[in-house]
């Protein structure tokens, strides 16, 4: 199969979280006879120091002639606490989901039982642990009118929503639960707000059409409780923007490292696959950052593609890692590999060749070298 992927390395670790998602995918390719082609563009703060625009117009034509564009991360301190910045590093991200139409953004939560200690939840909590989110990501306060008296004491973002926006983001979410254990949860603030209330009159009618999937109401408030008390119970979620944003970090965490989770945001035509991490400035540089996250996202881009078979094999390779302990210093302070060998490891793995027993005393921790 030929696919162009544009690659877009963006802020603090995405460059080397991303390479090793690349290294995994040619592996890919030369085991299965696949045939990528990359092309890079810039976007967030180095492209704002490069071009002053934090989304280059030539990055988007780039991205529009790809089939799915890989990401890093984005962001940098220097716009963090300066609020009256008027150029930031995520206008890049907002404007290349509008502009792309990724109107979907999807993220798995799996809890791996290896890692359960790591959890700030209790280990009975964790087990069977398997959602999905899917969160509105086009719409909303984030692209409603924003608005500043003239004098600045007052401000507002208003939150709209079409039926159209609610229905093509529930369409994907009904399908997928269709195919797992067929129960969606909308989540919402129906009891206050009136987009809300549309979104569950919405969902009210489609469930027709989706009649083996079992529907959920859940108020956000009720909702972030329950993803904390039983986050067992939830098979798909389906939310808005703001509340998918705000919900998928809180529920990132209980899996113990948000440094494994990978993401789509899918639109009609174009994907884009990124890790749900930021940039981590701090550790920008240093090859120490978890590029398993970004690895799982060229997985789900595999996915994307109809190449389950290769996807499968990356997880499985993933999975691998994990159980012998390779892993980076967000998972274990003391006995880690770096960011390289990680991406070794599961390309190694990819390509078969890994001893069925490996000695692990053969390997040098924290050195991106395996000897
Ligand atoms: C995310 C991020 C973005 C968002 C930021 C960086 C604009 O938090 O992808 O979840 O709020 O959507
Ligand atoms: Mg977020």
């Amino acid at each position: 199969m030929d696919k162009k992927i544009a690659v877009i390395f963006g802020d603090g670790i995405g460059p080397e979280v991303t390479q090793q998602s690349i290294k995994v995918l040619d592996a890919i390719a030369r085991q299965f006879k696949h045939n990528f082609k990359y092309q890079y563009g810039l976007m967030g703060a180095v492209a704002i120091d490069k071009t002053g625009n934090p989304l280059p117009d030539e990055t988007l034509q780039i991205c529009l002639k790809s089939d799915a564009v890989l990401f890093g991360a984005i962001g940098h301190p220097k716009y963090d606490n300066d609020p009256s910045a008027k150029v930031r590093p995520e206008q890049g991200l907002l404007k290349i989901r509008k502009e792309l139409g990724l109107f979907a953004n999807i993220r798995p939560v799996i809890t791996y039982t290896s890692l359960h200690y790591l959890s700030p939840l209790k280990n009975n909590r964790l087990e069977n642990v398997d959602f999905i989110i899917f969160r509105e990501l086009t719409g909303g306060i984030y692209f409603g009118k924003k608005q500043l008296s003239d004098d600045k004491t007052e401000a507002s973002d208003d939150c709209i929503y079409h039926r159209d926006e609610i229905e093509r983001v529930a369409h994907l979410a009904f399908q997928y639960a269709q195919k797992r254990r067929k129960v969606l949860t909308l989540v919402d603030k129906a009891n206050v707000l009136e987009t809300s209330r549309l979104w569950r009159k919405v969902i009210q009618e489609l469930a027709k059409q989706y009649a083996d999937v079992k529907v959920d109401y859940m108020f956000v408030d009720n909702a972030a409780m329950q993803i904390i008390l039983n986050p067992k119970q939830f098979d798909v979620v389906l939310t808005e923007n703001m509340f998918g944003d705000i919900i998928s970090d809180e529920a990132s965490v209980i899996t113990g490292s948000l440094g494994l989770l990978p993401s789509a945001s899918i639109g009609n035509k174009l994907a884009l696959f990124e890790p749900i991490h930021g940039s981590y400035p701090q550790a920008a540089g240093k090859n120490i950052a978890n590029p398993i996250g970004s690895i799982l996202s060229a997985a789900m881009m595999l996915d994307h593609f109809q190449l389950h078979t290769e996807a499968e094999l990356i997880r499985e390779a993933v999975q691998w890692t994990l159980a012998n302990g390779f892993v980076t210093k967000d998972i274990d302070p003391i006995n880690n590999y770096s960011t390289s060998t990680i991406g070794e490891l599961i390309t190694d793995y990819v390509e078969n060749r890994i001893p069925s027993k490996i000695n692990k005393e053969n390997m040098i921790i924290s050195k991106s070298t395996i000897i």
